[in-house]
């Protein structure tokens, strides 16, 4: 008894780094990744099975004994598999890390996530939100606001949802399309239009069992493809933890004003939540506002906080499933990471994939997580946009940041690319 056979569902960098730390676990049996990649083919077994599958999930559970499933991407959290193995006689008692239906609407829908910080006096931007019905007065409020003006769809849009508009004729047009043009499709039958928050941006992440909640360590995500901030947002092109611009004070306001009232706001709306709680989070002159909040760990924050974090995540994550998260002490490294991401050339455009990943065996001194790769007769290949993200521990962020660059020009395929200034802002 009390063998940990773990299914984690997932295959990006995020999925590998949280893969690569409960094989390090004493307490890990087997682990599955579902459907994994290259990388995580190398600390557990990948199964062919896609995370919203449900059906093929219950089986592959029960087959191998799962004793715990753990959610990286929103997907299947927003689909319900929390909920779909809690009405299952057979999968109930088997802990999901990561919320259900209800819970994941804090980034399922920017509407709901809005109305629950203003409920629970969170703080964030001013905001309405509109419809096609609407759409008059969605013009009349952007009148109010001062430029840029932010827009959101509503639900899940693959991270490109959001749009910064300079000017009022641009936004209107961008709200037309959003909502009359279905721009984004469903997800932007409903559109947030949102006060500008003039701040640098941060992650900051929490594991709750709807009670009690750890901090984990914060980070930086470099959005844009471009050096120095510029050219489309992709999914990150690197990471930096822990970020100086969010020293003890600044984190001590974002747990009281922030993460201890989402967890009493979940509470007190009777929405349970087992899992992560990303808040995406921008520091005006100091003070926090939270711009966002997925219901999963950062993709690529994950690649820098999970290797700071010294405890057992194994641990943190029975005692989760076990409501006694408030006895664990976690450990954290007090060393920054510094994580780049290779991407292919073209991303987040169009690119090619199916190129082969060479040099991976040459690096040392830095951890290499794949993040779109797969194995292939012997040889591992690209097949996503972001491919592999290397990471550094050092004592500060300019010798991770110069490590991980050493480490990167190991490593190719045609056509790579990578930012080479993660971190220099911030040095
Ligand atoms: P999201 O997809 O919610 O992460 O938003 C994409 C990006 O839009 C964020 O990373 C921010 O840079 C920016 N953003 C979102 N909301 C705001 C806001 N209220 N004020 C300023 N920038 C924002
Ligand atoms: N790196 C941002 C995200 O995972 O949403």
């Amino acid at each position: 008894m009390n063998l940990n056979n773990i299914l984690l569902i997932g295959s990006g960098g995020r999925e590998h780094a949280i893969a690569w730390k409960l094989a390090q676990s004493p307490l890990l049996n087997q682990l599955f990744i579902a459907p994994g990649n290259a990388g995580t083919s190398q600390v557990g077994t990948n199964v062919p099975l896609s995370g919203t599958d449900f059906d093929s999930v219950r089986k592959f559970v029960l087959d191998n004994e799962i004793s715990m499933v753990i959610v990286g991407p929103e997907e299947p959290l927003v689909r319900g598999i929390h909920d779909f193995f809690l009405s299952n006689e057979d999968l109930k008692n088997i802990p999901v890390i990561g919320p259900q239906q209800a819970g994941a609407q804090l980034e399922g829908s920017k509407d709901f996530a809005k109305q629950f910080m203003i409920r629970h006096g969170i703080p964030t931007g001013a905001y309405r939100t509109f419809t096609k019905d609407t759409l008059a007065d969605g013009f009349a409020f952007l009148r109010t606001l001062i430029a840029p003006f932010v827009l959101k769809a509503d639900g899940l849009a693959a991270g490109k949802g959001v749009v910064i508009c300079k000017t009022l004729q641009e936004a209107e047009n961008e709200l037309t399309e959003m909502l009359e043009n279905h721009k984004f499709g469903k997800a932007s039958e409903r559109v947030v239009i949102e006060e500008f928050l003039d701040g640098i941006e941060l992650s900051a992440f929490a594991i709750t069992n709807g009670k009690e909640y750890l901090v984990l360590p914060e980070a930086k995500d470099y959005k844009r493809v471009g050096e120095g901030d510029t050219g489309p947002n992709t999914g990150g092109m690197g990471s930096v933890s822990p970020v100086p611009f969010a020293g003890r004070d600044f984190m001590q306001k974002v747990e009281e004003r922030i993460i201890k009232p989402t967890v009493a706001g979940l509470q007190k709306d009777g929405i349970p939540f087992v899992g992560f709680l990303f808040f995406g989070l921008m520091n005006v002159k100091g003070e926090p506002f939270v711009i966002e909040y997925n219901v999963r760990l950062g993709d690529p924050e994950t690649e820098a906080i999970l290797p700071r974090i010294k405890t057992d995540i194994l641990e943190i994550f029975i005692a989760t499933a076990n409501d006694t998260l408030s006895e664990i002490k976690p450990d954290i490294d007090p060393r920054t990471a510094a994580c780049i991401m290779i991407v292919s050339g073209g991303y987040p455009g169009d690119y090619s994939k199916g190129k082969i990943v060479s040099g991976l065996d040459k690096v040392s001194g830095s951890l290499v997580f794949h993040a779109g790769t797969t194995a292939a007769n012997n040889e591992v290949v690209s097949s996503g946009g972001r491919v592999i993200a290397v990471t550094s521990l050092a004592d500060d962020i300019k010798s991770a940041v110069d490590q991980s660059l050493k480490s990167v020009a190991l490593i190719h395929f045609e056509d790579l690319y990578c930012r080479r200034d993660i971190g220099r802002d911030l040095i």
